[in-house]
């Protein structure tokens, strides 16, 4: 197996990890969090979930783009950051740095906690907004997954 190839697994598999798990929180542990199925701390449940997958997260998302920049040097494809048929090549990058800034910046400053412990005092709104925000990123890396893989097999959009 080349380098190339087994790049393009490496990838591939961290984004399963990586999305696999922002797919569980959204659809199912947010939603059992909220609606007090795990005990009435909702900050505890959720942390205690949380705690135990952010350093899975972290480490794949470490390995998508280590794998992801390699593959874009081993095919000297920099040139399709410039033209607009290639916008799930933005798309990825855009779907990578969102979420790297908030696994290695935003939730170590402890922002999200902060929301989370004003979710325990007031209750449902913190917890809702944090359920939209997952929606809309879970919703724009699957939109990223399908168009990179039908346009790294040549389907041009
Ligand atoms: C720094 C960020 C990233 C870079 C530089 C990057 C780069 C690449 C490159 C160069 C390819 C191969 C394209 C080709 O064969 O023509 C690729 C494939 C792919 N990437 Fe990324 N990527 C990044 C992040 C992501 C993210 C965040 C996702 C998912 C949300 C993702 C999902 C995929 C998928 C599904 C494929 C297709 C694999 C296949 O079917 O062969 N990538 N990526």
């Amino acid at each position: 197996m080349n380098t190339l190839i087994l790049a393009r697994a490496l990838h591939v598999l961290a984004v399963v990890i990586w999305i696999g798990g922002v797919s569980m929180v959204t659809v199912a542990v947010l939603p059992a969090v909220r609606s007090g199925a795990l005990g009435s701390n909702r900050f505890a449940a959720f942390e205690a979930i949380e705690r135990r997958f952010v350093w899975i997260a972290r480490a794949a998302v470490l390995v998508v783009g280590a794998t992801g920049f390699y593959m874009v040097a081993r095919l000297h494809s920099w040139d399709r950051f410039r033209a607009g048929q290639f916008w799930w090549m933005h798309a990825m990058v855009g779907v990578w740095t969102v979420f790297a800034l908030i696994l290695f910046v935003i939730e170590p400053l402890g922002l999200h906690r902060r929301v989370l412990a004003r979710a325990h005092t007031t209750r449902e709104v913190p917890l809702a907004r944090m359920q939209r925000v997952h929606v809309v990123l879970l919703a724009a890396a699957l939109v990223t997954i399908a168009a990179a893989v039908a346009g790294s097999h040549g389907w041009s959009f």
